[in-house]
C-alpha cells in the first residue's frame, strides 16, 4: 500500500458502548481496516477478536496487531457476505463499518477517488471487475441505472450518454477522465459538494457489490451470534442505512394495537431482536475533528433470549 494516511475510527465510543464488551467473549470485526475497532475492543477487556477484511493491503496492520495480542486476535482474510463460510464458531458480537477506509481513498494506485488522478479500479479486494471494466463495456442503459440506483444521481441518463459518447473516442482510463464526464453535464460549483461524488459513490458499490454484500453480511451475522449476542453497523448514505434499519425492523417484534376498547399492546415474540429504536449519530465534537463521521449513522440490534 501506498498510503501514509492512517483511518481514523468513527463513533469508536458508541461502538464499544453498543457491543458491550466483556471478557472472555469473542467478536467479529467484519470490516477490519486499519483495525482501529479490533485494536479498541483487545484494549477494552480480555476478550478474542476475528478480523475480516477483502482488501489484501491490510495484511501488514493485521499482522503487527497478531504479534501484539497472540491469540486473542486472529485475521481471516475474505468478504463479509461469506461470513458463515469464514466464521464457524459462535460468537459474541459482530460489528461492520461499512464503507472504504481513508487508505483505500488516499491510494495513489487504488482509483476510489476523482480528487486523484489514477487507473480507474475502484476494486477493494484487488481482483474481480474493475470500474474501469464497467464505465467502459455496460449499456448506456445499465449504466444509468447503476448511477440512479446506487448514486441517486438525478443526471444518470445524461451522465451515461456523455460516458458512451467519449467511449466512441477512446477507453476511459482513469479517476480523472471520468470526473472531466461528469463535470461536462454537472460542472463544479463553490462550495458545493463535488459533482462527481454521486457517480463515483455508484461506481464503486456496482463494483464491489456493496448492497448485496451487506445484506448477506447481516444474515450471517444474525446466525453466529449467539443470544443476547449483538450486531452493530456504522453506515454512510442512506442506501446502506435503509437495508440495516429494513433488515433489523424485519426482524424485531412489533408492538400491535388491537382494539381501540382494549389499550394493551400485543407482541409477536418469535422474532430475532430488539434494536435501538432511532439511528445514532455522532456528536459534533467528533464530526469537527473527523469530517469523514459527519454521515455516519450506528444501529444495533440484540439477539433474543430463547431463539437459535
Ligand atoms: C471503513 S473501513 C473500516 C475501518 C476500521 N473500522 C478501522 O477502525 O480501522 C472499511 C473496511 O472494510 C473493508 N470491506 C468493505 N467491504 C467489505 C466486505 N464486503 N467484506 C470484507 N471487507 C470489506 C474495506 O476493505 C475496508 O478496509
Amino acid at each position: 500500500m501506498t498510503s501514509s494516511v492512517r483511518h481514523i475510527p468513527v463513533m469508536l465510543k458508541e461502538v464499544l458502548e453498543n457491543l458491550s464488551i466483556q471478557n472472555k467473549k469473542t467478536y467479529v470485526d467484519a470490516t477490519f481496516g486499519n483495525g482501529g475497532y479490533t485494536e479498541a475492543i483487545l484494549n477494552s477487556a480480555d476478550c478474542k477478536v476475528i478480523a475480516i477484511d477483502r482488501d489484501p493491503s491490510v495484511i501488514q496492520r493485521a499482522t503487527e496487531l497478531k504479534e501484539k495480542y497472540g491469540n486473542r486476535f486472529e485475521f481471516r482474510a475474505g468478504t463479509f457476505g461469506e461470513l458463515s463460510g469464514l466464521v464457524k464458531e459462535d460468537v459474541d458480537g459482530v460489528v461492520f463499518d461499512i464503507g472504504v477506509s481513508s487508505m483505500q481513498l488516499d491510494d495513489g494506485f487504488r482509483g476510489f477517488s476523482f480528487n486523484k488522478e489514477a487507473p480507474l479500479d475502484m476494486r477493494m479486494s484487488l481482483d474481480g471487475i474493475s470500474a474501469k471494466d464497467i464505465v467502459n463495456n455496460l449499456s448506456e442503459e445499465e449504466l444509468a441505472d447503476i448511477l440512479y440506483n446506487y448514486g441517486e444521481e438525478k443526471k444518470s441518463r445524461q451522465i451515461a450518454h456523455k460516458i458512451i459518447l467519449y467511449r466512441q473516442t477512446k477507453e476511459i482510463e482513469t479517476t480523472t477522465e471520468l470526473a472531466e464526464i461528469i463535470y461536462s453535464v454537472l460542472p463544479k460549483k463553490f462550495g458545493q459538494i463535488d459533482p462527481a461524488t454521486r457517480t463515483f459513490q455508484a461506481i464503486r458499490i456496482a463494483v464491489n457489490d456493496e448492497l448485496n454484500q451487506l445484506k448477506n453480511g447481516l444474515e450471517a451475522a444474525t446466525k453466529i451470534i449467539k443470544e443476547e449476542g449483538r450486531i452493530v453497523v456504522v453506515t454512510f448514505h442512506s442506501l446502506e442505512d435503509r437495508i440495516v434499519k429494513n433488515f433489523f425492523t424485519g426482524n424485531t417484534s412489533k408492538k400491535v394495537h388491537v382494539s381501540k376498547y382494549n389499550h394493551d399492546d400485543v407482541v409477536c415474540d418469535d422474532k430475532l431482536f430488539s434494536i435501538s429504536s432511532k439511528a445514532i449519530i455522532p456528536t459534533q465534537k467528533e464530526c469537527g475533528i473527523n469530517p469523514r463521521a459527519r454521515s455516519a449513522k450506528l444501529r444495533y440490534a440484540i439477539k433474543k433470549k430463547g431463539l437459535k
